[in-house]
């Protein structure tokens, strides 16, 4: 039985979808009885050089694995992002650049104009000796120039590395080590909210730490204008390197398994894994999904609101959109600033038809009331999208109801970095919606859920998401680390891709994700590792031992609550308390800034000396009552004492 509401498709948004009921069936058909027809109707979404005579090459068995897919293509990605449109449409405005302030005039950027700068950094960046292969790190903020550097990679064959602005010295250089970035992309300063950012400062920082001497060039935008320290001859002024460069440059052909870029997430143990992500399939997947599930056309104006720092900002600002030839709003600021109606002017401003934001978005500026909403039109809105956690259904409802007028579809997006594109989404043409479902599976995406022993569940159940088949937009491998992606993704269910999400299918096989089962906390839709999180803490002297697990937040979906236990002849005051939290915004960034910090006398561990996360993230939760089976705790006095002081937080 399906005990939640269902919205049906609006009538008017069907009769003009691209994708309606008929032509999705006519697809999940033609995924199952004849994939090749299917995988080759998506390459032929692309201009290749060489088209692929292979299409879907994969399998997830340990003694055969391999994920390749049109393996014999050679193509370029950011050809297919600019010069195939120039001919029809050099003068469609790729990009709408709305700045932080909103005094300031927003800019419109041509595919003819975006070509032109990106072929100018990517003469700068060959002559700066970056070769096909090599890898780049850009720490920018959310402008027109992370979007030129990313493809002038692409273009000339680099590999990039997008290192979130929000991210501390600290996290850049162990980025940058990993991969052995030739030269940084930065700017002098971001600005965020009417605050700023000390981008190059931070880079100047990083780039004091070990492991970091590959880098040899630091190409710095000029963007608010502020005095920062350039180090000679190592740092160079973009504008300086690329103003005296021509408007064309040649692109690197390449295969369609070459590395486009890494991006660096965070898992349940140990450092950022490198997930990296291939040219053809990707690219392929990232342009029809952006097409099928955002009902694509060519007047729309699109808007994601997510940075580029994320495979969000990849696949559906970058990639898929710029693949389709589309018109977006890229945003530099925050969604309350100056007020809560920033997001609803903008849409106003720029007429936007599409629109993608995160949960935790909608539910902060839902907390501010249906006024700064509704003193905007919105008119012009034909579509709504979220990704990145679960929605809650009464989140859902106000952005349905109130955002969009009734009108509009809302197309909650699963996937994850690993995934490269979307995987489980409405096709709003056709799909029937359930507030806080991602509904059904896309064509070709074969998802199932599996018990804590990988038996396959059947029907109505609950359980963990696995992937049984490969998809075209899938990781190849994590950045130098092929064991830990198998160990990672392949383990625990073999012959599966373990995807670390749990998950509900409803009697009309709908999936309701629940949100990790392992030890990533995903907070305001950014996936943070308590190992990080534990290790920035342990690093401070006067801590013995640190355990973080999440807990359930109204704005951010998860919170991050910390148990720290301090070394014998400290004792815990407010000043060690915010001196912890600094240390955590130093160590990792902002993002990860505790919200709760617990003094605990001791951990509740196994006899083995194994710490019962199961029992913290209770207690974190309020939820002592429910603790389960305590026996095998080594010492069950320590839960008791960590009880009573939760309680004395509040
Ligand atoms: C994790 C992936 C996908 C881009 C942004 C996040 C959670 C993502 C949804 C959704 C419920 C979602 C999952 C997933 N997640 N989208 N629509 N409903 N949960 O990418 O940082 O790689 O995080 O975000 O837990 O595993 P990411």
């Amino acid at each position: 039985m399906s005990t939640s509401e269902i919205v049906p498709v609006p009538p008017t948004f069907a009769a003009a979808a691209r994708i309606d009921r008929a032509t999705r069936d006519a697809l999940h058909d033609e995924a199952t009885r004849d994939p090749d027809a299917f995988w080759r109707r998506l390459a032929d979404r692309l201009d290749w050089d060489r088209a692929p005579t292979q299409l879907k090459d994969s399998s997830f068995d340990r003694d055969d694995f391999r994920i390749r897919w049109y393996a014999d293509g050679v193509l370029n990605a950011c050809v297919n992002c600019l010069d195939r449109h120039l001919a029809t449409r050099g003068d469609k405005v790729a990009l709408i650049f709305e700045a932080d302030d909103p005094a300031t005039p927003a800019q419109h950027v041509t595919y003819g104009e975006l070509h032109a700068r990106v072929c100018r950094l990517g003469n700068a960046l060959r002559n700066l000796g970056v070769r096909r292969g090599d890898r780049v790190t850009v720490y920018l903020p959310m402008i027109v120039d992370a979007v030129v550097a990313m493809l002038a990679c692409a273009r000339i064959g680099a590999v990039h590395s997008v290192v979130f602005g929000g991210f501390a010295p600290q996290s850049i250089a162990d980025r940058i080590a990993d991969c052995a970035s030739k030269l940084v992309i930065t700017a002098d300063e971001g600005l965020r909210g009417g605050k700023r950012i000390p981008l190059k400062a931070n880079v100047d920082a990083a780039l004091k730490m070990p492991g970091t001497h590959s880098v040899e060039t630091v190409l710095v935008v000029r963007h608010t204008g502020a005095g920062i320290d350039m180090q000679m001859p190592r740092d160079r002024w973009f504008h300086a390197v690329t103003d005296i460069q021509p408007d064309t440059c040649e692109p690197e052909h390449m295969g369609a398994e070459d590395p486009l870029f890494i991006l660096y997430t965070s898992g349940s143990t140990g450092k950022p894994k490198g997930v990296l992500h291939t040219t053809g399939g990707y690219l392929a997947w990232a342009s029809w999904t952006h097409e099928a599930v955002f009902d694509l056309r060519d007047d729309d104006v699109y808007w994601c609101t997510a940075d580029v720092g994320w495979i969000t900002g990849h696949s559906y600002i970058v990639y898929g959109p710029l693949a389709n030839g589309a018109t977006q709003v890229v945003f530099e600021g925050v969604p309350n600033f100056p007020d809560a109606s920033r997001f609803w002017n903008v849409i106003d401003r720029h007429r936007v038809t599409l629109f993608y934001t995160a949960p935790t978005a909608i539910r902060a500026l839902m907390r501010e009331g249906d006024t700064p909403v509704k003193r905007t039109s919105r008119a012009s809105l034909r579509l709504l999208g979220t990704v990145g956690e679960p929605i809650n259904p009464e989140a859902w409802r106000w952005y349905h109801d109130v955002v969009g007028g009734a009108r509009c579809p809302v197309v909650d997006t699963w996937w994850q970095t690993e995934t490269g594109g979307i995987l489980i989404a409405p096709l709003p043409g056709a799909t029937a919606l359930k507030p806080g479902s991602a509904t059904l599976p896309l064509p070709g995406v074969q998802p199932a859920l599996v018990d804590a022993e990988g038996a396959l569940l059947d029907g109505e159940a609950q359980g963990n998401l696995v992937l049984l088949d490969s998809w075209p937009g899938q990781m190849r491998t994590l950045y130098n680390d092929h064991a830990r992606f198998i160990e990672t993704y392949f383990s625990a269910y073999p012959g599966m891709y373990f995807t670390g999400d749990g998950c509900r299918r409803d009697a009309d096989g709908y999936y309701w994700i629940t949100g990790r089962v392992d030890d990533v906390i995903n907070v305001s839709g950014h996936r943070i590792g308590t190992a990080e999180v534990e290790s920035a803490l342990v690093a401070h002297p006067h801590v013995a031992e640190a355990a973080v697990v999440g807990y359930p937040h109204d704005i951010k979906g998860q919170g991050i609550h910390a148990y720290v236990t301090l070394v014998t002849d400290r004792e815990p005051d407010d000043a060690l308390r915010a001196e912890l939290v600094q240390a955590v915004r130093r160590a990792i960034g902002p993002i990860a800034t505790p919200d709760r910090i617990q003094w605990a006398p001791a951990l509740p561990k196994t006899r083995s000396g194994k710490i019962m996360r199961r029992i913290l993230r209770k207690i974190a939760e309020g939820a002592a009552h429910q603790l389960g089976d305590t026996s095998t705790l080594a010492d069950p006095g320590v839960v008791d004492s960590l009880v009573d002081g939760a309680r004395r937080d509040e």
